[in-house]
This record gives structure tokens, C-alpha cells and sequence, in this order.
């Protein structure tokens, strides 16, 4: 007999959001918090697809992962893989700006100027939850320097998601590039649940049991 696979869809990693082709904005993300959900919902029996924005890790074994650079780029990947997924975590680090200009030729120092102009990217996760249709369980994270849990709620109300990794990135200790998170979830329907810091492996593990029980 057959069995139907669920089939999630993570994000990971940074987006490049370039100046000129030798510059770009960007911020500090590994990739290891998605890589290691990826990994993770594998090892459940998931049919996972990771779209994966610039990182230097291993493709997790069992994976499809779709290499991205830009936030408008990961955002197309994203659409494209929505509809087919139940499970979607949107644990990328997206650039919420980008040049409102990419020149084509490398900028002469000379020529840099003084201040950049910026237009605001589209946010993925909040419009792939508004095309949403019912089953699908939506992720988010929020990477929060204060007030986590205030700023983390507010984020998931604004986005309407079902859940939020609220992922406190104050201390070198962990969070960004570090192998360990310290993340408290949170659900929409107002359950506070600290997951402590732990190894991002340990941690995705926790979010899976919460989120796909
Ligand atoms: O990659 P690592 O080194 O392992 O680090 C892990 C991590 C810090 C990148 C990760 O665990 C994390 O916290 N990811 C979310 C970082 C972030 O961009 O948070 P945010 O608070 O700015 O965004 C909130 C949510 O909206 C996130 O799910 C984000 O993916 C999403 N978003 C944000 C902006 C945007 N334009 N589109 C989005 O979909």
C-alpha cells in the first residue's frame, strides 16, 4: 500500500539583497536552524523542500533544496511550493530592504554614494498566509533582541500564523550562526511555550512536536 508523505516546506539562511555585482546587504544567518528542521522533519518521514538562501552547509540527506539569493527570489520559490505543503516554517533570515537600485557595473569608490536608497521587500510568510487554504501550518520566527515575547506575539498576530519560534539573538551565546537557540513558542491561541536553550538540532526537534504532533 501506499502511503501519502506530508510534505513540508522550510526556509533557511540569509537573503543577498546586492548594490553593484560586488556588494551586497545582508545579515549574519547560517542556515543552521532551517537546515536542522530540514534535517529533522527528514528523519520523520516528510517530503521536505528547503529553500535555502546563501549558506556553506551540507544539504541535509533526503532534502530538495532550492538555492535562493535575493528576498524576491526566495519569495517566488516559496509560492511555487506553497499550495503542495501542510507544513511550512519560515525560519530564513529575509531582508526586510533592498536596494531600490542594483547597478550593473561595479560602483567606483569614487562614485559610492554617501547614503543608500532602500524600498521595503515584500513579506514572504504574511502573504503566503493570505493565500492559505485550510490544513496548512504556518511557522514563523522571530529573531528579537528586547522584549522577545512581546515583539515575537505581535509578529505573529500582524503575519496571522499559526505558531512562532520567538528566538532571543541578544548574546553571541546563541542564536544567529551559533550552534544553539534559546526560543520560546508561541501559538495563536495564546499558549507561551519556553523550549530553553538548546542545540538547534534539539530545538527543531521540539518545534516538530509542538507544531505536527
Ligand atoms: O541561520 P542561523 O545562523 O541558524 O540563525 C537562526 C536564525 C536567527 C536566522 C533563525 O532562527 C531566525 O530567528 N529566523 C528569523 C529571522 C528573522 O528574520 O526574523 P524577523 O523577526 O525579522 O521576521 C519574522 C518572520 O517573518 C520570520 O519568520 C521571517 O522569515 C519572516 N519574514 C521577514 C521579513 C520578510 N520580508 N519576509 C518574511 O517572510
Amino acid at each position: 500500500t501506499m502511503t501519502t508523505q506530508i510534505r513540508c516546506l522550510i526556509s533557511a539562511g540569509p537573503t543577498r539583497e546586492w548594490i553593484d555585482p560586488v556588494r551586497f546587504i545582508s545579515n549574519p544567518s547560517s542556515g543552521k536552524m532551517g537546515y536542522a528542521l530540514a534535517e529533522e522533519a527528514v528523519s520523520r518521514g516528510f517530503e521536505v523542500y528547503l529553500v535555502s538562501g546563501p549558506v556553506s552547509l551540507q544539504p541535509p540527506t533526503g532534502a530538495e533544496v532550492i538555492k535562493v539569493e535575493s528576498a524576491q527570489e526566495m519569495q517566488e520559490a516559496m509560492f511555487r511550493l506553497f499550495d503542495q505543503a501542510s507544513l511550512v516554517i519560515m525560519a530564513a533570515a529575509v531582508s526586510d530592504h533592498r536596494p531600490s537600485h542594483c547597478s550593473r557595473q561595479k560602483i567606483k569608490k569614487s562614485d559610492f554614494p554617501n547614503s543608500l536608497e532602500l524600498v521595503p521587500n515584500n513579506d514572504v510568510v504574511a502573504s503566503l498566509v493570505g493565500g492559505r487554504r485550510p490544513g496548512q501550518t504556518i511557522v514563523g520566527f522571530a529573531a528579537e533582541t528586547e522584549n522577545l515575547l512581546e515583539h515575537a506575539r505581535q509578529k505573529l498576530e500582524a503575519k496571522d500564523l499559526d505558531w512562532i519560534a520567538a528566538n532571543d539573538v541578544s548574546s553571541d551565546e546563541h542564536g544567529f550562526q551559533s550552534d544553539f537557540n534559546d526560543v520560546t513558542l508561541l501559538s495563536k491561541s495564546e499558549e507561551t511555550i519556553p523550549l530553553g536553550r538548546k542545540s538547534k538540532s534539539e530545538i527543531a526537534k521540539k518545534i516538530l512536536d509542538y507544531v505536527w504532533p
